[in-house]
């Protein structure tokens, strides 16, 4: 997989150098590629910003580094950066698309279920904003190039869309084949299967006089599985309520179909 991202600040993304997905990266699993959006100024201050149009506090993302930006990463992934926009065969030219995912409050929520679907595609590009943001008519334009997604990793602000696209960029890339040294790790945990993950326990079997549920050291494994799933039952009713509810709704629409003989 190829993943460009562009930021003011792409030093952020050292952090992925380390551990599995930095690992990736040296072998081969995975192409990250940093780009310095000043670098696609032309001004002798590297402006990115100015005020927003109509008034209003802070400062928007100007849409001409980023236009050009993104034609840089286009035309180093050996796409034609510029075709004529109004020609609509022009539109996404030759083969699927990249994915452009712009980090915003303001975007679709980033679940598994997107990290899922984004761990098949072979070009993700990721623009990180600053400020109040970049201006609108840069997701627009991008259009043309590619399959824009903008998207919120939860209903907080933070001040820049580094984090988040560190975020989303572990979910997605521990989901490549050999990046886990057990892919089977994948199958049990937490949202797999829109539930939380059981509770976890290692040796010694008593610590500190907390000891670990009898059943765990029982060896009998349909027993244990029973009591993962309990458990899992139990903690999602627990704590993610609305996960919880989804998990039953779909139980009840599976067995209505078997019982209607889908
Ligand atoms: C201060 S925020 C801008 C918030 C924006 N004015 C709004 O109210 O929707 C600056 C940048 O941080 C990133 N960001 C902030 N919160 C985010 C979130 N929950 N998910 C993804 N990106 C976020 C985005 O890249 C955003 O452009």
């Amino acid at each position: 997989m190829r993943i460009d991202a562009v930021s003011i600040f792409p030093e952020f993304f050292d952090a992925l150098d380390l551990s599995l997905i930095g690992k990736a990266q040296r072998e081969g699993l995975l192409d990250l590629r940093r780009h310095q959006l000043r670098d696609f100024t032309v001004d002798r201050h590297r402006t990115v910003d100015d005020t927003p149009t109509g008034g209003g506090a802070g400062m928007v993302m100007t849409p001409e580094p980023w236009a050009l930006a993104l034609e840089h990463v286009l035309a180093d992934a050996g796409r034609n950066p510029s075709p004529r926009e109004d020609e609509p065969g022009q539109r996404h030219p030759a083969g699927e698309p990249p994915v452009l995912i712009v980090p915003t409050p303001a975007g679709e929520l980033f679940t598994q279920r997107t990290a899922e679907e984004l761990s098949e595609r072979e070009h993700l590009v990721f623009a990180a904003g600053r400020y109040e943001g970049i201006d609108q008519r840069v997701t627009a334009w991008a259009g043309h190039h590619f399959e824009v997604r903008p998207m919120s990793i939860g209903d907080y602000v933070l001040n820049g869309g580094e984090v988040a696209i560190i975020v989303m960029v572990e979910a997605i890339t521990r989901l490549l084949p050999g990046v886990l040294g057990n892919p089977e790790s994948l199958e049990e945990e937490s949202h797999a299967d829109g539930l939380l993950e059981y509770p976890v326990y290692t040796k010694p079997a008593v610590w500190r006089g907390l000891e670990v549920p009898e059943i765990l050291l029982s060896g009998n494994h349909a027993r244990i599985e029973e009591h993962r799933r309990e458990e899992q039952l139990l903690r999602t009713r627990r704590i993610r309520p609305d996960l919880y509810a989804k998990h039953i709704v779909a139980q009840e629409q599976a067995a209505r179909r078997e019982a209607e003989g889908d």
